[in-house]
């Protein structure tokens, strides 16, 4: 019996396609303008790489912040579940879950069982979220994955004292014009992001272990540096990314049982 989970989030929609537990298959793909369309691409991407079609899937959960516009799906459930489920599928042990994704982030406490039990977000701006890394990327004139390599190479660490994307984007302008070190900057974007973070940690309570997941687990500068702030090793699963949609999955599997 084959489930399907679909999290359409603000920058990049994902399916995960689960059969009695196990992942069957799973896609990544950008959201683009037009949430729908990239659910329905997302979809059937995953089911003809499966070799399936729409009618072999007994239930479809979906989440994120598109999630309204699934016209497909039979559930949707918000994101702090789903990210809860996923991780604690991943890894048993976690007890606290830091999404960080394009547009906002979360921390969320788990139980033993994977419940959640309390959780604290930033959904106001992108302060802090991918895509303030997206822009600063940018600004430093780096790719998007090259950007943790930039930071590892700092001598010494710039601070930014603007969280906020528009301000942080042209105090970058100007720190860089004034000669400062590139790597400097960037080792101190990525402690801002660190900083505001752990804040959220620390609202809800640090408990171990810690599972990070969204695209920004993909930015090793970040977790370096929550590491170093958290005092912990955080676990980052293989794809972070699809956790949201992992876990919509599996929520879909205790629908039909
Ligand atoms: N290879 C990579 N290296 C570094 N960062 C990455 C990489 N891939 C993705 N990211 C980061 O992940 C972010 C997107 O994360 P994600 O796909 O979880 O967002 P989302 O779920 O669409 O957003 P949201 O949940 O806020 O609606 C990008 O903005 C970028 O900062
Ligand atoms: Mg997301």
């Amino acid at each position: 019996m084959v489930v399907a989970g679909i999290d359409v989030g603000s920058l990049t929609a994902e399916v995960v396609l689960l059969e009695e537990g196990k992942i069957l298959h799973y896609v990544i793909i950008p959201t683009g303008a037009n949430s729908k369309t990239a659910a329905d691409k997302a979809m059937d991407t995953a089911l003809e790489a499966a070799g399936l079609t729409r009618s072999d899937l007994r239930y479809i959960v979906a989440t994120g912040y598109g999630r309204v516009s699934i016209d497909f799906a039979d559930k949707r459930i918000t994101e702090i579940t789903c990210h809860g489920r996923g991780a604690h599928y991943l890894n048993p042990a976690v007890r606290t879950v830091i999404d960080i994704g394009g547009q906002d982030s979360k921390v969320i406490s788990l139980s033993d069982k994977g419940k959640v039990l309390d959780f604290s977000m930033n959904d106001k701006c992108a302060a802090g979220t991918g895509r303030f890394l997206e822009v600063m990327a940018q600004a430093l004139e780096v790719e998007l994955d090259g950007l943790a390599g930039l930071s590892n190479r700092a001598q010494d660490t710039v601070s930014i004292s603007s969280m906020c994307t528009v301000f942080a984007e042209s105090e970058v302008v100007s720190l860089i014009a004034r000669g400062l070190p590139r790597e400097n900057i960037a080792r101190g974007l990525h402690q801002a992001i660190a900083d505001r973070t752990a804040g959220m940690v620390h609202r809800i309570g640090l408990e171990e272990a810690v599972m990070i997941t969204g695209g920004v687990a993909k930015n090793g500068a970040v977790v370096g540096a929550l590491n170093e702030k958290l005092k912990t090793k955080i676990i980052v699963p293989d794809e972070p990314q699809i956790a949201g949609a992992l876990g919509a999955a599996l929520l879909a599997e205790d629908e039909i049982v």
